[in-house]
Parts: C-alpha cells; structure tokens; sequence
C-alpha cells in the first residue's frame, strides 16, 4: 500500500513538476521507444508486424519487452521509467490504467487524430469508451481478445475414449480417468493471474452477466457476499484440484505447450493462445479446438490491447508518436497484427475476412454486445483500477492453493480486497 501511494505521490508531483520530458537525445529524430509486456513467441511475432510497419517509413523503434504474462512486471517497469522522468514514446496498458495514466496528466491526448481520421466510426462503442478519459482519448487500440475460451487437446479425448465435456462437473468427473492415463485434466501456469482468469469465468457462468458486473465492476457487497459468489469459491475448489498442486510458476505459453505436447486434455486461456497454437504450426480442429469456457457460450469477458503515448517536449518525439499511432491504428497493420497474436481487430473494418477460432470469438462478441453479456476483465484491468485489480487476483490465487480456506472465508475476504477505501 505503501509502495502504491509513494508511487501515485511521485507520478502526480511530476506530472504538476515536468508535464514532458526529453527523451534522451542519443535516439536519432524520428525513432519511438515502446514499452510491452509480448514475449512469448506468438506474441513477439504479433510485435515483430507492429514494428516493421513503422519502420517501413523510415522512422525506426526500438522495444522495451518486460517478460510475465498478464503485464503485471512491465508496469512496474514503466512506473520507474517514469519516476525517473524518463518514460518510453509509447507503452501497452489496458483498460482502467490508461484513466488512471491520463489522470495524472502523463499521456498524450490524441482527440485530434482520432477525431480527423474518424476512428470511432470503425471501433465498437465499448473499446471507443475504454480508450478516453473524461472525454478525450488517450489509448491507441490494437485487438480485442475474449479471455473466457477452454483450448481442447482432441488427443487426451481419442486416446481415453472420453467425450470432451460440456460443463466442470463433466470435467471434473473424468479427471481421474485423464489423470489415470497420463493426462492433466486442466492445465495452467500457477500463476496468479491465470488462476485468477478462471475464477472471472466461473463468476459469469455461474452468475450470469448481470452478475458479473455488480460483483467485479460495481463491487456491489450484496452480490460479493451472495450465494452465488459462495457457489462460485466452491466450484473454484473443485476446479483447483484438476490441475497439480506442483505448478513451478510456468508461463501461459508454457502452459500452452502442454496442450499441443499432448500432457494435457483442456486449458482455460485467453485467445493470445491462438496466437501460440498456429505459431507452433497446429490446425484449428485437428490439433486443438476452441470452445467458449464452460457456460459461456454468447458471453464475451473482453480485454483491449492498447498502447499510450507519454507527454514528450521534443517536436521529433511527437511527430513519431503521431506516425505511430497512425500505423497502429491502420487497417492492414491491424489485419497482420491480429492474425499473428490470436485477437479480433479492434478496428471492424479488418475483422472481414476471419477464420476458425477469430470468426469465432467475433461472431460472439457480436452476440454478447446484443444479449447484453458482453464483460471486462478484471483480470486484465478492463474492469477496476489496479488498486483493485492485483488484490483481488492475488486474493483468488492464494484461495486457489489454500485447500483450507472455506468458500464462506473466500467471500468474505475478496469483499475486502474489493471494498477496501
Ligand atoms: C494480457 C494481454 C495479452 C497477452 C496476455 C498474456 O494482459 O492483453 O495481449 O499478452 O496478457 O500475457
């Protein structure tokens, strides 16, 4: 708590003291620095597009890739940079941190340039609200991926002779059979934020989406400290037992691995696992199929990669962070992007011509949107400020490794990580 008040201190005492600074003059005129967190390979590859599309200009840019999942260490990364008033051209950040970013004055305003190119006439409503603050717009939006898929491996299935399941009780069923054959029944990293991902699907499967937003947006206690929320801590449980206790902090990616090396049957990830599958050379429903998580079909928890600009004097800084928010947003970069790292363009005017699991995750969004069960992840910080976010990922986690903590403790204590001032 400590550490997050010096940091807000110290950003809002440069923000009212330096509102810009130079960037360090060794950078040649013309060339960015962007900071992100895209290190798995798929992930780098996807970058490896945004990099030589700008670059084809001219203008170079080199990256700052801050590896773990989730961006959890790039921000911490970036808060120093920026303490020590030295931040990048540009940085990834999602959701509620780019409003808490621009309140402090740190960020670029873009109006202009969204306003002169009509951006909002091809972006969704929600990805137009996610990227303004008070207004104006400060997030420049690449993708939209949907967290709430389960990635099946057919071959745990053909080789058991098991059906794949439609529900956890289903899963949780054959799981000794799996295990009994030499498969994990449900694979993940053991990080905290992958834990914590499955716990937002249980939330709205469980709860429906009406639910999901009372209880992890508006932290309404009624709904925190409900039966659901106890139905859901108890599933949680069950569903922590179908992945070994043992789990070394392995990447998502790594996770992915499992899938595709046939260890594991089912994985609950977003779709930047897309991205991992194709580029480890798998066929979508031969190698790995996709399926909405378990009672999610329809519903759509979403998470926006974006990217904002940091307040910069030099007139050369600022012309090549225009030029890169122009390249960020054009059609074709967006169309390359997204094929690469596994996500919808965030752009609908280059989610024509999708295939598989992208068709897929579009044609539910597009029905999310109409029933009304379209969600942001409080995972990836579309749904609370980090403030809110990180305890409440941190608290799930440590649940989902504590056999001893009852659902009825659970709940009472994400009310707490969640309601605290
Ligand atoms: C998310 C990010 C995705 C992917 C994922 C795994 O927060 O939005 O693009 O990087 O983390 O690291």
């Amino acid at each position: 708590m400590i550490q997050r008040l010096l940091i807000t201190t110290l950003l809002t005492c440069l923000a009212t003291s330096v509102t810009a600074s130079d960037a360090p003059s060794n950078r040649p005129a013309g060339t960015v620095n962007v900071l992100h967190w895209w290190t798995s390979p798929s992930e780098a590859a996807a970058m490896d597009i945004l990099k030589d599309h700008y670059t084809k200009s001219g203008f170079a840019l080199t990256d700052q890739a801050v590896a773990g999942g989730g961006g959890g260490r790039a921000m911490t990364v970036l808060k120093s940079q920026v303490i020590s008033g030295n931040p990048p051209h540009a940085a990834q950040i999602s959701g509620q941190g780019i409003k808490s970013w621009a309140s402090l004055g740190l960020l670029a305003d873009i109006d202009d340039t969204v306003n002169h190119n009509q951006w909002t006439s091809v972006l969704p409503e929600f990805v137009s609200d996610a990227i303004q603050f008070q207004g104006r717009f400060y997030g420049v939006p690449v993708g939209i991926h949907r967290s709430n898929w389960l990635w099946v491996n057919p071959g745990a299935f053909e080789d058991t002779g098991l059906a794949i399941p439609t529900s956890w009780d289903e899963l949780i069923a054959i799981a000794p059979r799996l295990r009994q054959a030499g498969f994990i029944p449900l694979t993940h990293g053991g990080e905290a934020w992958q834990q914590a991902a499955i716990f937002e699907s249980v939330v709205l499967s469980e709860g429906g989406a009406d639910f999901y937003r009372q209880a992890l947006v508006h932290h309404d206690r009624k709904a925190l400290t409900s039966p659901t929320m106890i139905r859901v801590f108890r599933k949680l449980k069950q569903i922590a037992s179908l992945t070994p206790d043992n789990r070394s902090k392995m990447s998502w990616d790594q996770a992915t691995r499992e899938i595709i090396n046939n260890k594991a049957a089912m994985m609950l990830m977003g779709d930047w696992a897309l991205g991992e599958f194709k580029m480890n050379g798998q066929v979508e429903g031969e190698d790995f199929y996709c399926q909405p998580a378990f009672g999610t079909d329809k519903k759509f928890i979403y998470n926006i990669d974006s990217f904002v600009l940091f307040n910069l004097r030099s007139s050369s800084d600022r012309q090549a962070q225009h030029w890169l928010t122009q390249q960020l947003m054009n059609m074709e970069t967006q169309i390359a992007f997204n094929e690469k790292k596994g996500s919808i363009p965030a752009r609908m005017d280059a989610a024509e011509n999708l295939q598989g699991c992208q068709q897929k995750s579009l044609e539910d969004l597009k029905a999310s949107i109409e029933a009304n069960t379209l969600v942001p992840s409080i995972i990836h910080g579309m749904a609370a400020k980090e403030s809110l976010q990180i305890p409440a990922i941190n608290f799930v986690s440590s649940y989902m490794s504590d056999p001893t903590v009852t659902p009825e403790q659970a709940v009472k204590s994400l009310s707490a990580a969640l309601l605290s001032p």
